[in-house]
């Protein structure tokens, strides 16, 4: 339960929670909030950033823990490996094993294609299957393609690529439909329609949701369809480097048993990357909702055969990660809580924002009621706003937050805090990453035959992303990628494998100075317990 200070910081909250249900805050201004963001949004501390001084985005800036990544050291420099010596022999190798990877495969599968998914840990280990608020997709009646892309490319503050963007929504409603008819279990009418609610940012109601678990159960749905396809899954495997053809075409992949310190040659005719976000390098010290494995890998293998990043200094800090305690610092409380009409305040009780401003807005405002204004309330290891929850209940009537989000509650009570009768600190966590990989509307990159899909994807959303247009990129992206991979497979011949790009960019780094003794791609975060493979294969 609270802290005695806590609990009096509770009562202000209660005590001024008819007047913030009475008024809700207003929403700000363009000029208000383009202000807010570049005193308070981490984004925009230039010190933490650091300029790339050699591969495709040479001279731009990076967060500095992704720059150690992308010009850190290959796994593969002190090893000597047979290229000839093939353990995979593929049409489409598929690395990643969450949602946009899981997809692409059965797209390709169902084109016919010999696919295999390698995944450094199991299948479904992944940001996908933490989702939980809902997807988004213009399929009802006062609703469009043209409005969701609207408030999108708005909310990622007009640099999403257009055509990229134009397919995310065009593609939304078929992508419900396709999974709906898999099996996903969307949360609906008694007539079978489809409910569909708020998200920040969004002009109409199109989220979909399965409760506050719609990551796990669209996972278990597409997790499901592969292994009844019979489409091979290779756990704690992980991609170390790309291995592209003689000819500078993507053709497979060096990859490590994670149990046994195996490495393994994968030869493929075509390649997708889905390897996911990059959480867990806690960019700026910030707590994640991320799944373990999410360290931008993909990220660094292809930066080093050569392909650009886009936008890899804009990251996602999702307003309400649990802020006490600290067992779950840092979960995800999800935007759906806000939707449903929870109210932000400050430890005066007082409201501070509009609670369905875009997230980048509302954490800054958390930002800035913790730090400068000194508003925040003390949890013993750090510093919080208070998330009315009991509103809820009162707005929509007793019962609601066990019927529509019972992950949240049963994460609180668990710490025995009852979100009906209470209300929950909350801090800003790392959630997505926004920019990553350059890609071309199929999916494709600057190299044949290798291609890309989910939140190692840049450009879809801008510099911002709206709730649940996630779950739904994987999806869109993730089929597209799998249909065209497939489809390409079919006319490619792979020459003699090669590792020449990645000698090259060794040579790169060594000419500009840069001696870096951090591994990568990282594979598992910092404070993994490092496992002697050795001892482990003994
Ligand atoms: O708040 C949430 O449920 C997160 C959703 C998302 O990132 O799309």
């Amino acid at each position: 339960m609270y802290t005695t200070e806590m609990l009096a910081s509770i009562r202000k909250v209660e005590h001024s929670r008819d007047s913030r249900m009475a008024e809700q805050f207003p929403r700000l201004e363009a000029k208000e909030k383009e202000d807010l963001l570049s005193r308070y949004h981490p984004d925009f501390i230039p010190e933490k950033f650091a300029t790339l001084q050699v591969g495709p985005n040479k001279g731009e800036k990076a967060p500095t823990e992704l720059v150690t990544l992308l010009e850190g050291r290959s796994r593969i420099r002190d090893l000597s490996l047979n290229l000839s010596n093939i353990d995979y022999d593929v049409d489409v190798l598929v690395i990643g094993g969450g949602g946009a990877g899981a997809s692409a495969a059965i797209e390709a599968h169902g084109l016919g294609a010999n696919v295999k998914i390698v995944t450094k840990l199991r299948l479904g280990d992944a940001n996908s299957m933490m989702a939980e608020g809902g997807i988004q997709a213009a399929d009802k009646e006062n609703d469009s393609p043209a409005q969701h892309y609207l408030d999108a490319f708005g909310g990622g503050h007009y640099a999403a690529q257009p055509e990229l963007l134009r397919k995310l929504v065009a593609d939304g409603p078929g992508a419900i439909s396709w999974l709906n008819n898999l099996g996903v279990m969307f949360d609906k009418e008694p007539s079978g329609r489809m409910i569909t609610t708020h998200g920040g940012g969004t002009s109409r109601k199109r989220m979909h949701a399965c409760a506050d678990y719609t990551g796990a159960e669209i996972m278990r749905t597409l997790r499901d369809e592969v292994l009844n396809r019979g489409i091979k899954v290779v756990d704690f495997t992980a991609a170390i480097e790309l291995i592209l053809d003689t000819e500078g075409k993507a053709a497979g992949a060096v990859l490590l048993n994670m149990e046994t310190g195996q490495h393994l040659i994968a030869r493929a005719k075509t390649v997708i990357i889905a390897t996911g976000g990059a959480g867990r390098l806690h960019y700026q010290g910030f707590p994640t909702s991320n799944h373990y494995g999410a360290t931008a890998d993909g990220l660094v293998l292809v930066y080093r055969a050569g392909v650009p990043l886009l936008y890899p200094d804009t990251l996602q800090y999702h307003p309400t990660g649990a802020a006490y305690p600290t067992q779950i610092f840092g979960c995800l409380v999800t935007e759906k809580v806000r939707a449903l009409g929870a109210i932000l305040a400050n430890s005066e009780g007082k409201p501070f924002v509009h609670p369905l401003e875009t997230r980048d807005v509302v954490s800054a405002a958390i930002i800035r009621e913790c730090t400068t204004q000194n508003m925040g309330v003390d949890t013993g290891s750090g510093s919080a706003v208070w998330l009315d929850t009991p509103v809820i209940e009162m707005i929509k009537g007793n019962g609601t937050i066990e019927k529509s989000i019972p992950a949240m509650f049963r994460m609180f009570i668990n710490y025995n805090i009852d979100m009906r009768s209470h209300p929950i600190p909350v801090y800003p966590t790392l959630h997505y990453q926004n920019g990553g990989i350059k890609i071309n509307l199929d999916g494709s990159t600057c190299i044949e035959n290798l291609y890309v899909a989910g939140e190692a994807v840049g450009g879809i959303h801008g510099r911002n992303r709206l709730m649940g247009n996630s779950l739904l990129d994987i999806i869109v992206f993730g089929r597209s990628a799998g249909l065209n991979a497939g489809a390409k497979s079919k006319s490619v011949d792979v020459s003699a494998l090669s590792l020449d790009h990645v000698y090259k960019f060794e040579k790169e780094l060594q000419g500009a100075g840069i001696v870096c003794d951090t591994q990568s791609p990282l594979l598992l975060p910092q404070y993994a317990r490092e496992v002697s493979v050795k001892n482990h294969a003994n």
